[in-house]
């Protein structure tokens, strides 16, 4: 059994677990975005209500479903089937100056992992200019003008089949990081910052 888990860990970004991942969540939440913004078309504008009206609930599932959609889709990005990438200098350089080296930034990533219900997300502020780490308990929340570069689902949808545990989930996910794709969002968040 032991040599059975360990393998699951080995492989457990497999491209099966990936595609059913994509088809249970993000995918059906597609469909319903296109669902939910045809109904908004037609959702009466006149009983607005703060504790409910059909336009009210509909706007909050929008935002689940096109949040849950937008994070899988970075997410299922930043991760490499192939080798190994390395952080850009610029990467690098953002992550010590911030956080006192990339070993602090993970510590940091790491545990909020731990202690997320929804996901982790390392994000570029596009307004003063600075990395910082996030975390969710839902599709919903977040910080706007925060540009996502490197993104972790940690519901448990996302690794309790192919993983003994979070931790050697986390751990998996932070081997297999694609840093050419995450440090690609870094300099595109930088120059729009720039071009302020
Ligand atoms: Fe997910």
């Amino acid at each position: 059994m032991e040599k059975e888990i360990s393998h699951e860990i080995h492989c457990g970004f497999s491209k099966e677990l990936l595609e059913e991942h994509y088809a249970r969540y993000p995918a059906v939440h597609e469909n319903k975005i296109k669902e939910i913004e045809a109904r908004l078309l037609k959702a009466d504008t006149v009983l607005a209500n703060t504790t409910y009206c059909p336009l009210r609930s509909l706007k909050m599932e929008h935002t689940h479903a096109l949040n849950s959609v937008k994070l899988h889709k970075c997410f299922f990005k930043n991760i490499t089937q192939g080798a190994a990438t390395q952080p850009s200098l610029e990467m690098l350089g953002m992550l010590e100056r911030v956080f006192g080296s990339p070993q602090e930034w993970e510590k940091q990533f790491f545990a909020l992992a731990m202690c997320a219900r929804g996901w982790v997300v390392l994000g570029f502020d596009l307004e003063d200019g600075t990395l910082r780490n996030y975390f969710s308990d839902s599709h919903a929340e977040g910080v706007w003008s925060v540009f996502p570069l490197l993104v972790l689902d940690v519901f448990e949808h996302a690794y309790c089949t192919a993983f003994p545990s979070r931790s050697d989930y986390v751990r998996e996910f932070l081997r297999r990081v694609d840093w050419a794709e995450v440090s690609r969002r870094l300099h595109a968040a930088m120059n729009m910052y720039k071009s302020k």
